[in-house]
């Protein structure tokens, strides 16, 4: 079984997609972290992210099956990091290169689970467009860039909220403009606005779609 949870930065996609892996027994996969680990690795070759041959290279370099570790460097949750994966994303050769990882990840769930959960931008409408359950998280722009802040903060980063805002803004419009897989609702999505829920909140209301939609009831209470 296969869900799919897309949204935008911050939206409480990730948080969801782990707990609900966790609640579900299935395994997950950020994909976010895979873009995140092609554009660290043209960043510190000292490259330009949005150089398409550069972020190509890259792309095909990157073995996630055979080097998990690369997908768990803290290195990748800083904000550049964030920004260049969101630069890499738009090469359409990058997307490519990344494709057959996550589908695999999907067939195959690793640990044998019965099950996967795959969070990022395009999982339900070109991933795994026969997911079982799709879900589109969202929340207003102010209240993702309240989290990240907050975020970031408890890292020890010093930021102010205009900034924060005003970066949330531009990837949101690169993530949704850009001609390859823009972040758009796949049109069987269930969509959940997080901006007024804690993550309770929003794990219920995910697992009591996800039971209805697929039968799925052993974890449902
Ligand atoms: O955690 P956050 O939502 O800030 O970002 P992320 O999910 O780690 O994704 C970083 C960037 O990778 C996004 O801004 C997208 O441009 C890109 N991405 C994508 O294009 N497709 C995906 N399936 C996942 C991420």
């Amino acid at each position: 079984m296969v869900i799919a949870i897309d949204g935008p930065a911050a939206s409480g996609k990730g948080t969801l997609s782990r707990r609900l892996a966790d609640r579900l027994h299935f395994a997950h996969l950020d994909t976010g972290s895979l873009y995140r680990a092609v554009g660290l690795a043209v960043l510190r070759a000292g490259g330009n992210p949005s150089d398409a041959a550069q972020a190509t290279e890259a792309a095909y370099a990157l073995h996630p099956e055979t080097t998990p570790l690369v997908l768990a460097d803290p290195a990748l949750r800083a904000d550049e990091v964030a920004s260049a994966a969101s630069q890499v994303a738009i090469v359409p050769a990058v997307r490519e290169a990344l494709l057959a990882f996550q589908r695999d990840f999907a067939a195959y769930p690793p640990g044998n689970a019965r099950g996967a959960v795959l969070d990022g931008r395009d999982i339900g409408t070109i991933v795994c467009p026969d997911a079982d359950a799709k879900l589109f998280v969202t929340a207003s722009v102010e209240a993702r860039a309240e989290r990240r802040l907050k975020e970031l903060r408890e890292r020890g980063v010093p930021v102010i909220y205009a900034a924060v805002l005003e970066d949330m803004r531009e990837r949101d419009a690169r993530d949704s403009q850009r001609a390859v897989a823009p972040l758009k609702p796949a049109a069987d999505a269930f969509l959940l606005d997080t901006s007024s829920m804690n993550a309770d909140q929003a794990l219920d209301a995910a697992i009591s779609f996800i039971c209805s939609k697929t039968g799925l009831s052993d974890h449902c209470a």
